[in-house]
């Protein structure tokens, strides 16, 4: 018979989760404890911006036509516990209030709910990113409070997608990474996956800590990358070098590669910051904090991109104060093909633009509802052009593809000087010297 899957939590990941699940054939019944959420899936629209997720929702959500039904939503825990053979938790783990900790209440309460509903035997599949020991202490935790006793087994599977390619990276992962304690998960956990495995995805078995470290080393790799080079680009300004170069030269050294080598005001959103961090903190708990300080400089590099940005702002303008200057700002989310305004560098940079007493004007092809929540105070325009209307410098701090095919020659037009500051080394400096702009960009020769 074929798995029943269900998905606890239905946010960034749990809703990408759910649609795949059912994408890949199976029934799938989704819970989350926001009623709205529930309401805005089964109309088959998501709480965010994620290219391709409305529409493979609506392949699959019960009532729309032509949809094969796998998937429905619930609030009733009953309902997932009777359902399920094996449950998926995605809720989220935020960066605790006033610590470095990761915040595990939302994972606990989850399972609190969850196991006192598995009453026959089932796999419950934890995808959150957690503190390594984690799912040592949650298998106990259901064991006890499930009828199903020892039946009701938990394993830990990763989430490695990447906001904007969501759908992508959950129906297509370049591998799949499982902590299992038996081979009843693993066999489980292969039916699941059985797709992309067969597609040629890597399936990788761990035990539960490896499993877990898997998910932080990964991003921590990933956040080291972009600090490297956002270290290099600092070097590169102090000895006039130019860093879009250097990455390009040293890229072409496959032990390096060329990804994850873009300086710029550096990296945000809800989770490399705060999964070094809890990385960090975690570390210190197990006695191996050591290990990890150069974490809080990977952070600290990280953090500093962003007031170097205000500052070169600042140069350009010709150093003093922002007072009565006028500022336009490109981009408002943390990357683009997102409305994810978490931790922006972005919006960093333009708010504390706007502290130092700069009119600063924000677009952002997707993110302005989330900015103008965050940060009511700025300015918004409803196009590049009008931000651009009258401003003293354009900083360009979210690489969307519409900001590469803007007409430097039409925002010329607009603007009241012609000075054009790349936060994202990634619009062509040629293009807008050649129409008459002063480009600055980060670790990159001035002229
Ligand atoms: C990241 C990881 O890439 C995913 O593999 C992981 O699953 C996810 O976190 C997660 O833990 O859930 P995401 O947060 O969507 O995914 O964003 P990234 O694509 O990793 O970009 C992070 C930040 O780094 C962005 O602000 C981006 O602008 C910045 N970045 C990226 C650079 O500054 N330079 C680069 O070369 C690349």
């Amino acid at each position: 018979m074929a798995l029943k899957i269900t998905v606890i939590g239905t946010g960034y990941l749990g809703a990408t989760h759910a649609a795949a699940m059912a994408e890949l054939g199976f029934e799938v019944l989704a819970l989350d404890v926001v009623r709205e959420k529930i309401e805005m899936l089964e109309r088959g629209e998501t709480p965010m911006y994620e290219p391709g997720l409305e529409e493979l929702l609506r392949r699959h959500v019960v009532g729309f036509e032509g949809s094969s039904g796998r998937l429905r939503f619930t609030q009733d825990w009953a309902e997932v516990g009777a359902f399920g053979d094996v449950h998926f938790v995605c809720v989220n783990t935020p960066q605790k209030h006033g610590e470095y900790a990761c915040d595990m209440s939302y994972v606990e309460s989850a399972l609190a709910s969850l196991a006192p509903h598995l009453a026959r035997p089932a796999l419950v599949v934890g995808k959150s990113t957690v503190p390594v020991g984690s799912a040592d202490r949650l298998a106990r935790m259901i064991a006890e409070l499930a009828p199903a006793g020892e039946d009701a087994e938990l394993a830990w599977n990763p989430e490695f997608l990447r906001e904007g390619f969501a759908v992508q990276d959950t129906l297509h992962p370049d591998r799949i990474v499982v902590g299992v304690r038996s081979e009843r998960a693993e066999a489980l956990l292969r039916q699941v996956y059985e797709t992309p495995v067969g597609e040629g995805t890597p399936f990788v078995v761990t035990d539960f800590p490896t499993a877990e470290l898997v998910k932080t080393s990964a991003n921590s790799f990933l956040a080291t990358k972009i600090s490297f080079i956002n270290a290099m680009a600092e070097v590169c300004e102090a000895a006039d070098g130019d860093v879009a170069k250097l990455a390009e030269a040293i890229g072409y050294d496959d032990r390096i590669g060329k990804k994850f080598l873009r300086a710029g005001i550096g990296f945000g959103g809800g989770c490399l910051p705060k999964d070094i961090r809890a990385f960090m903190a975690r570390a210190g708990e197990l006695g191996a904090d050591q290990a990890l300080t150069f974490l809080r400089e990977i952070d600290s590099i990280n953090m500093r991109q962003r007031g170097r940005m205000v500052e070169l702002a600042r140069q350009a303008l010709g150093g003093g104060s922002f007072l009565g200057r006028r500022i336009a700002v490109l981009g408002a989310t943390f990357k683009p093909d997102s409305d994810d305004v978490r931790d922006s560098p972005a919006l960093n940079v333009a708010g504390q633009i706007h502290l130092q007493g700069g009119q600063v004007t924000v677009y952002d092809p997707k993110g302005m509802e989330n900015a103008r929540r965050l940060f009511p105070t700025l300015g918004y325009a409803p196009s590049a052009l009008e931000a651009v209307r009258g401003a003293d410098a354009v900083l360009h701090l979210t690489e969307w593809r519409e900001f590469r095919e803007l007409d430097p020659a039409a925002l010329g037009e607009v603007a009241t000087t012609r000075l054009i500051l790349d936060g994202r080394n990634a619009l062509d400096p040629e293009l807008w010297r050649k129409a008459g702009w002063t480009y600055r960009g980060m670790g990159r020769p001035t002229a």
